[in-house]
């Protein structure tokens, strides 16, 4: 059967149309669970081969997002297209063709990578789930394949994960998962924090590597990553989070290079810029992120906010407008463009 994608070459990758993902929190025995917002409507695209940033703080729901659209959670509300298909309401069994064309690589590869199973087979697992192999012989020749593409050397197929080291582990994790969408060009990658948990010295091979695998395979990437100069090098847009909502949106150059919302000012004044000439005073936000059990009425930001006006930032909920093209805001207030 073809694997071939039968979405148009202009439709997105993915389209999230204001989905949210709520955890209900027990409350005891005798009262109603309470609702933990930790993805608020939030509304995205990726375009195909697009690699898409998510930054914000922790908690901010970047990881339940990442879940939520490839389906390993079941959102609470909103519609989730994937390469022309609507997959909101699809079982497990109807999902697990398009596991072929959308996967995830984890933060730290060591506990997702079981430790009883050598690297063959921990590869050789996915091809077998997906029956993409028509011979043991041709499996492994397979996994063979993939580990020469991630840059593990031949003998790392009878080894388990702990005789590697964290990037070499990053590495089984990104082949494992290549394992099952190798059968076609395109796709989505959700990389939730794949460089957090290496040494500086490796993140930027695991970075190249991902960047390779783009430009090779058409992948499109959803990139969660606390390090926001890696999410400026690597994305083509990015999305900043806060409490369960986008609060802004736009080009990697243009959030960088024209903050709007005072939250991604504050957010982004923290990269350290060695040109003292381009250099901006550090904004230290006051207060922690309010719980997503309790959000503030209004703009969920308005409590830590320099700029929040009372009667309006503490009453309404910010839509998200776009100020320039392309350059989407959520704030009564944006600041202005410097
Ligand atoms: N299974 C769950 N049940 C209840 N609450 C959850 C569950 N998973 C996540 N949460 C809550 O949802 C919110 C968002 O969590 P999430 O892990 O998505 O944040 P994150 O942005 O990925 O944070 P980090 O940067 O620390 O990884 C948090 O308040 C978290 O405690
Ligand atoms: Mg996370």
């Amino acid at each position: 059967m073809s694997q071939r994608p039968t979405f148009a070459p202009s439709d997105p990758e993915l389209v999230v149309e204001r989905v949210s993902k709520w955890f209900p929190v027990e409350q005891g025995l005798f009262r109603k669970p309470r609702q933990l917002r930790a993805v608020d409507s939030v509304s995205l695209t990726v375009g195909q081969g697009e690699t898409v940033g998510l930054v914000g703080e922790s908690g901010c729901g970047k990881s339940t997002l990442g879940r939520t659209v490839l389906r390993l959670l079941d959102p609470t509300y909103g519609r989730l297209t994937f390469e022309g298909r609507d997959i909101t309401n699809l079982g497990v069994s109807e999902l697990r063709p398009l596991r072929r064309r959308m996967q995830i690589v984890f933060q730290d590869p060591y506990s997702s990578l079981n430790p009883r199973m050598t690297v063959r087979q921990i590869v050789g697992e996915a091809i077998q789930i997906h029956k993409l192999a028509k011979s043991d012989a041709q499996e492994e020749e397979m996994v063979l394949s993939l580990l020469d593409r991630v840059g593990l050397r031949k003998d790392a197929l009878t080894r388990y994960p702990h005789e590697f080291s964290g990037g070499q582990r990053q590495r089984i994790g990104i082949a494992r998962a290549l394992a099952v969408m190798q059968d076609a060009k395109g796709g989505l990658l959700v990389c939730d924090e794949p460089i957090s948990a290496l040494d500086v010295s490796i993140q930027a091979q695991i970075v190249n590597l991902l960047q390779d695998l783009q430009e090779e395979r058409g992948l499109a990437y959803l990139f969660i990553s606390h390090d926001l100069k890696v999410v400026e090098y690597l994305s083509h847009r990015v999305a900043v989070m806060y409490l369960g909502r986008i609060v802004e949106l736009a080009s990697a150059k243009d959030l960088y290079e024209h903050r709007r919302h005072p939250y991604t000012r504050a957010l982004l004044s923290a990269i350290p810029v060695p040109d003292p000439e381009k250099r901006r005073l550090r904004i230290v936000l006051s207060g922690d992120v309010p719980s997503p059990l309790d959000p503030p009425n209004g703009c969920a930001f308005h409590p830590r906010c320099p700029k929040a006006k009372p009667g309006l930032c503490d009453k309404d909920v910010p839509a998200l407008r776009e100020l320039d093209e392309g350059h989407t805001v959520a704030c009564h207030l944006p600041e202005e463009d410097p």
